[in-house]
This record gives C-alpha cells, sequence and structure tokens, in this order.
C-alpha cells in the first residue's frame, strides 16, 4: 500500500482546471489529464540521447544545455503546479522507441521505483506521442504527463487574465484534439477494413472531436471579443502619460523580486517558477520621471512547444508596447547564456530584436550575490557597458540600473518647439516633468517651449486633451 502523501486530502484542489461551468467537457483524456492532486508523488525523467538531440527537440541553445540542468528545470515546474518530486533522473537512451519511448530494461527499473515509492503521476520532460504515452502509462501503472501537458498545467494554474485562460484553454484543447486524432488514426489502422463501419469506440472519438471542435470555435469567438475590450483598455492606458517599462526573463531568474524591490511592493516571489503568468503592472517613481509604469512578465522556459506558443505570445504582449525592456537574467544559472538566448530568440519572433526596433533594452546580471567573489569580479568585468551587475535581493547596483532606466527612457529624444495656451498649466506641467525644457518664451496666447522628448513621450503629449 503506497503511503499516503503529505496533506493530500481527498478534498485537495484539482489543480490546473481553468474549465468550469456549463462548458465543461468530458471527453476522455481531458479531465483525466487534469486530474492531479496537490502534494502528489511525482518523479520526473528527462530521456536523453547520448548522441545527437533526438527525444529533446529545441532550439539550437537547448542542445547545449547540460540533461542535469534541464533536469534540474523540469523539477522545478513539477514543483510549481504543487506535485511532490520524490525521484528524478535523466534516462540515457541508445534509441527512442515508437512505441515505448523507453527500452524494456528501463521500463522495469521505472515501474518497480513507481510501486516502491507510490508514484501516482510520471513527468517526462520531452515529447511522448500518444501511442507512447498510453503504453508507459499501462506498464508503469501511473499517470503519464509529458513536457507540453506539464506546461499546460502550468499555464492553466497561473494564468488569470481572461485572454490568458482562454489561450490557455484553447490549447489544451488542440493539444487533446491532435491526440485523440492520432491515436484514433492508429486504432483504424490496427482494425484495417473494419474501421469504416464505426465500432462504439470510434463514435465516442467522433463525438470528442465534434465537441472539441465547437469549444474550440467558441472559445475563438471569446478571445476575439476579450482582444477587441482588451484594445479598448489599452489605449486607455496609454493615455496614462507615463513610460512602460516591461520586465522579461527566464523562468525563476528574479523578475518579481526586483519589481518588488523597485516598486517596495509585496506582488508574489516564490521559489517557484511561473510565480507571475499574466502581467502584473504597477506605477513607481524613478528619479527624473514623474512615473513609470512597470510591467511583470509570466518567465521563459527551454523548448517552449510550438503549440504553447500563442498561449504565452498573449501573456507577453504588454512587452510589445513597452517603452524600455529590462531583460533579467540570472547569472548564477550555469546555463545563463542559453538561457539568454532564448529570450532574445522569443523576443525576436515577438519582433522585438534587439536594436532592430526602436525599443531599447536593459541587460541585468542578477543574482550576483550568489556568485563566489572572483567569479563576481569576471561577471563584473564582463558587463562591461553592455550589462548591469545587480542582486535584487540584496539592492546591490539598483541604483545604476534606475539611472539606466532613466538615460535609456530619454534616448532618441529630439528637440520639439511646442505651443501650449497660457492657460493650460496641466500641459505645461507635464512638459517641465517628462521632457528637459531647453529653451522657453510666450506671446499673448502662448508659452513656446523647445521641449526634448523620446517619440512615444511625443505622441503621448500629443493624446492628451
Ligand atoms: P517566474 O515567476 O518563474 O518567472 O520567476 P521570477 O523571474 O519572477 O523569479 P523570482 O523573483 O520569483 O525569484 C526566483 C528565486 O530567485 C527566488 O527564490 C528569489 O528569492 C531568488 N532571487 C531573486 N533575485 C535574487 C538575487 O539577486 N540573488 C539571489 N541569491 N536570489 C535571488
Amino acid at each position: 500500500m503506497p503511503e499516503q502523501p503529505a496533506g493530500a486530502a481527498t478534498t485537495a484542489p484539482i489543480i490546473g482546471a481553468p474549465v468550469t461551468g456549463p462548458n465543461q467537457l468530458t471527453i476522455a483524456g481531458f479531465d483525466e489529464a487534469r486530474g492531479l492532486r496537490t502534494g502528489a508523488r511525482a518523479i520526473v525523467i528527462l530521456p536523453h540521447i547520448a548522441s545527437g538531440r533526438g527525444g529533446h527537440p529545441g532550439r539550437d541553445s537547448a542542445a547545449q544545455r547540460s540533461p542535469d540542468a534541464k533536469l534540474a528545470e523540469a523539477v522545478g515546474l513539477t514543483r510549481a503546479i504543487a506535485l511532490n518530486v520524490v525521484h528524478a533522473e535523466v534516462v540515457r537512451l541508445r534509441s527512442v522507441s515508437v512505441s515505448h519511448l523507453l527500452g524494456s530494461g528501463q521500463i522495469d527499473r521505472l515501474a518497480g521505483l513507481v510501486a516502491a515509492l507510490g508514484v501516482e503521476v510520471v513527468i517526462v520532460d520531452g515529447a511522448v506521442t500518444p501511442v507512447q504515452q498510453r503504453n508507459l502509462e499501462k506498464a508503469l501503472k501511473a499517470k503519464l504527463i509529458d513536457r507540453t501537458g506539464l506546461i499546460l498545467e502550468i499555464f492553466g494554474e497561473r494564468a488569470s487574465t481572461a485572454e490568458g485562460t482562454l489561450q490557455v484553454e484553447l490549447a489544451h484543447l488542440h493539444y487533446q484534439s491532435s491526440r485523440l486524432v492520432r491515436s484514433w488514426t492508429h486504432l483504424e489502422r490496427q482494425r484495417g477494413g473494419f474501421g469504416f463501419l464505426g465500432g462504439p469506440g470510434e463514435s465516442q472519438i467522433e463525438t470528442d472531436r465534434r465537441l472539441i471542435r465547437d469549444r474550440i470555435a467558441r472559445l475563438k469567438k471569446e478571445l476575439e471579443e476579450v482582444r477587441r475590450t482588451r484594445g479598448l483598455h489599452r489605449r486607455n492606458r496609454q493615455k496614462a502619460p507615463w513610460p512602460v517599462v516591461a520586465l522579461v526573463g527566464y523562468t525563476n531568474a528574479g523578475k518579481s523580486t526586483l519589481f518588488n524591490r523597485l516598486t517596495g511592493a509585496e506582488v508574489r516571489a516564490e521559489d517557484l517558477l511561473f510565480a507571475t503568468l499574466d502581467p502584473t503592472m504597477r506605477a513607481i517613481r524613478l528619479p527624473g520621471h514623474d512615473k513609470v509604469v512597470l510591467s511583470d512578465t509570466v518567465g521563459f522556459v527551454s523548448d517552449l512547444p510550438t503549440q504553447l506558443v500563442a498561449a504565452f505570445r498573449a501573456t507577453l504582449e504588454e512587452v510589445l508596447e513597452a517603452d524600455l525592456i529590462i531583460h533579467v537574467r540570472d547569472i548564477s544559472h550555469p546555463d545563463s547564456e542559453a538561457q539568454a538566448q532564448d529570450v532574445l530568440d522569443v523576443l525576436a519572433d515577438l519582433g522585438l530584436a534587439p536594436g532592430g526596433r526602436e525599443t531599447p533594452m536593459l541587460t541585468l546580471f542578477n543574482k550576483m550575490d550568489a556568485l563566489p567573489t572572483e567569479q563576481a569580479e569576471l561577471v563584473r568585468a564582463r558587463a562591461g557597458d553592455d550589462a548591469i551587475p545587480v542582486s535584487a535581493l540584496t539592492g546591490e547596483g539598483i541604483a545604476q540600473l534606475q539611472a539606466a532606466m532613466d538615460t535609456a527612457l530619454r534616448a532618441g529624444a529630439r528637440v520639439h518647439r511646442i505651443r501650449v495656451p497660457l492657460a493650460d498649466g496641466r500641459r505645461i506641467a507635464w512638459l517641465h516633468s517628462h521632457g528637459e525644457v531647453v529653451d522657453s518664451s510666450s506671446d499673448e496666447a502662448c508659452m513656446i517651449l523647445d521641449v526634448r522628448l523620446s517619440d512615444k513621450d511625443k505622441a503621448r503629449f500629443d493624446t492628451l486633451i
């Protein structure tokens, strides 16, 4: 009898269940995949093919990551959905088994572990086909979740805006429907010529597929609606005459901690990956500026499955409109370089190649305090003018960061000659607080100000009523 995991009462919340209300589906495998109890015992395995990248396809930079670091990330992600990781290992493969992913010897050994440790969930950090999943679940006598499923669970749990939730559910449905389609084809092939007549299994799958299709169509409509109203909100916010600074970075890099340090506010900073899925925004005072809106965004992960890109993108939309992007890097992480490359790749996909657009970007080497002194010196030397060494935890480098933010927000500014009616004190004050007034004069009706303003500030000024 497996030991009952601590705190796992029968009423424990189900993890990652954004689908509620009348739209709830009862598709086999759909709810099932979410029926995970908080604290359920899990093992995490990373299939690793010694030569080449097989089994764990991803961006080039991901191929440079050590299997151990990838495994550590997967363990972090698994803990982020409140599973109790009781064992983790890199499973080295010579080749991938089409039917079972792993070799029979490894499966037997893992099945022994699952039984001995009372494991309910096996997380496989990689892609698992529906056929492999079914066979492995049978052999291991445990629920199996692959990397896409795992990240979907996290997105599902953390999404808090309407659009984030809808995008995640859409991704989940696409994930499920592709599995249905593929397993259906597989069954059909097995049944040979009888497949067309449609046994009960087939009609069930047909029904499931139709339900999913309907739900997807409905979700897409809802998404359009949400986007439209959010567009309105955003236009309102853009009228708020403050520049927006977006924090981006790899998961666990320290964005929330930095956000808290800069805002002095208690947002969530947990040693959990993905403490923030949807952007958190807050106005802060920056020396030299009236106010700046700081926006915290969801963390990046390596090898984000393609089906999840849209959901992730939805959470990053604020970044597209930022006046300044701050890229927070955990410089103490062994894979810091590969992580940074991932972030830059995704930003490039969003149309934000560094230097390729006018949005300036600052790079932070965070967690300097976590480096041994000698290494810290080397990193400081390497940072040069390209990056700012900081510690969100101790406050090191934060003053330099604020100064750099100020400079970057003013960069690209040009002098504009602006006439403002004398009576319009508000706009005159606005120009003084947002730009550098290099010259001023007046006639009977107007103040004539020569003001250095960034293009975005000029656009904001033009929208002031
Ligand atoms: P996600 O929400 O997953 O994207 O993470 P995040 O980038 O917001 O990271 P978060 O601020 O939650 O920090 C992750 C962990 O790193 C926490 O345990 C922090 O205490 C720790 N941390 C953040 N900044 C520093 C730092 O400067 N030094 C050290 N030593 N730890 C830090």
